[in-house]
């Protein structure tokens, strides 16, 4: 998650006007679920396992919304990212994303805003085949429907063989330096941007693709989405997690407790800033997606958490857990220790928390009557659980 010379970059194109959608603003802008088509589509690309630099591409007078919205779909842990302005064309949105990328990037993915619920392992499987192959990589999906050719006339000429197409969808990869080639030559308008790399030469690869990455172009789509996003789950969707964590007391650390700055309060050890609430949260909503835990996702020696206080856990357990397609239902968690005395800022830090996670977060507090490691006062515990359910796979 150090964002300093990221060899992927990822280009969001979203500056089209959504005719075909006809809402009354552009379409990576319109709300799909309580939250816009593009800060779904975002979240998908902060999903991914490798650091990216992200660009943005939406309409000139939507730049300062588009940056609310990255910041807010990237919350604390987000890659690199940055909004520019697009063109006319599809083509010409990509050639100004392409321009704004840093000189360590390696291998570009290009993305449609539009593909609102592309599963984050598309983006990750897309750069590792590009990285493996060093052609341009595409995903697609077999075609369903029986495909039949007509003439001017709408006659049936003949019928397709299927099992040799493909739909295309996005994010399409490829080598950095050959892609900035074959735009720097193209003349004409191609329909994607592997059309424009095959026409300078190179080679283009099909992986799988995912039917959630179906492209939000009528009002029928984005219907389709919207459902897929909103339908309830049964009662065995819902699956709960648990987390535990424990920190000693450290009188030379400052105190960060529930995402809070506690001055003048004892502090907690850690490799991080100590704060056993967040981490057992965080811990509770990997355990409940199935998602590992937190020292698997972030490394427990990595340089890059020290002091890292627990808001950048929790955003980034929370754009993972999105990215794979979770809605956190709510979060519980118990603090058991003898100081601080919590009830005072109880308020303080569920609205923290909730606000972090989109979703009810409680807190509670118990000391132990004198016994054991807390009882003692030689250190705090919180053990906290989490329901999630999954939206769509
Ligand atoms: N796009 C872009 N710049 C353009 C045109 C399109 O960045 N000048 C983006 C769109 O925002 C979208 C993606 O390219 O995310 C795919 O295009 P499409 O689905 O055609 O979107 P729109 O052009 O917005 O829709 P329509 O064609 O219905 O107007
Ligand atoms: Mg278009």
């Amino acid at each position: 998650m150090n964002s300093r010379a990221p060899i992927v970059g990822v280009i969001v194109v979203a500056a089209g006007s959504g005719t075909r959608l006809g809402a009354d603003r552009p379409k990576a802008f319109v709300d799909l679920a309580g939250r816009t088509v593009l800060e779904r589509s975002l979240s998908s690309v902060f999903g991914m396992q490798r650091e990216a630099q992200v660009v943005v591409v939406v309409p000139a007078d939507l730049v300062p919304e588009a940056q609310a919205i990255a910041g807010h779909a990237g919350g604390a842990a987000a890659s690199s990212i940055s909004v520019v302005a697009g063109g006319p064309t599809r083509q010409q949105s990509v050639a100004l994303g392409l321009a704004a990328l840093g000189e360590s990037v390696r291998i570009v993915l290009v993305h449609d805003a539009a593909r609102a619920l592309t599963p984050a392992a598309v983006f990750d499987a897309v750069v590792a085949a590009v990285a493996q192959t060093a052609s341009g990589i595409v995903p697609g999906v077999a075609v369903q429907d029986t495909v039949k050719r007509v003439d001017d006339d709408d006659m049936v000429v003949e019928t397709v063989d299927r099992s040799e197409l493909r739909s295309i969808q996005t994010p399409q990869g490829f080598p950095r330096a050959a892609l900035d080639a074959a735009y720097a030559e193209a003349t004409v308008e191609h329909t994607d941007d592997a059309a424009l790399f095959a026409a300078a030469g190179h080679t283009v690869s099909v992986i799988d693709g995912d039917q959630a990455s179906f492209k939000i172009t009528t009002p029928w789509d984005l219907r389709r989405a919207e459902g897929l996003l909103t339908a309830q789950p049964a009662a065995a969707g819902i699956r709960t997690g648990i987390g535990t964590d424990v920190h000693a007391f450290d009188d030379d650390s400052e105190l960060w407790l529930a995402g809070l700055h506690w001055p003048g309060e004892r502090g907690l050890s850690g490799h991080s800033d100590g704060d056993p609430v967040s981490h057992a949260i965080t811990d509770a909503l990997l355990s409940a997606a199935g998602l590992g835990d937190i020292g698997s996702m972030f490394g427990t020696s990595d340089p890059t958490f020290v002091n890292a206080h627990g808001e950048v856990f929790l955003t980034a357990a929370r754009s993972r857990l999105e990215a794979e397609g979770f809605l956190i239902g709510n979060v519980a968690v118990q603090l058991i220790g003898n100081s601080p005395r919590f009830s005072p800022r109880r308020q303080e830090a569920e609205a923290l928390l909730t606000g972090l996670l989109g979703a009810p977060v409680s807190v509670s507090a118990t000391t132990t009557d004198g016994l054991g490691f807390t009882g003692r006062g030689e250190g705090v515990c919180a053990i906290a659980t989490a329901t999630v359910s999954r939206q769509y796979s």
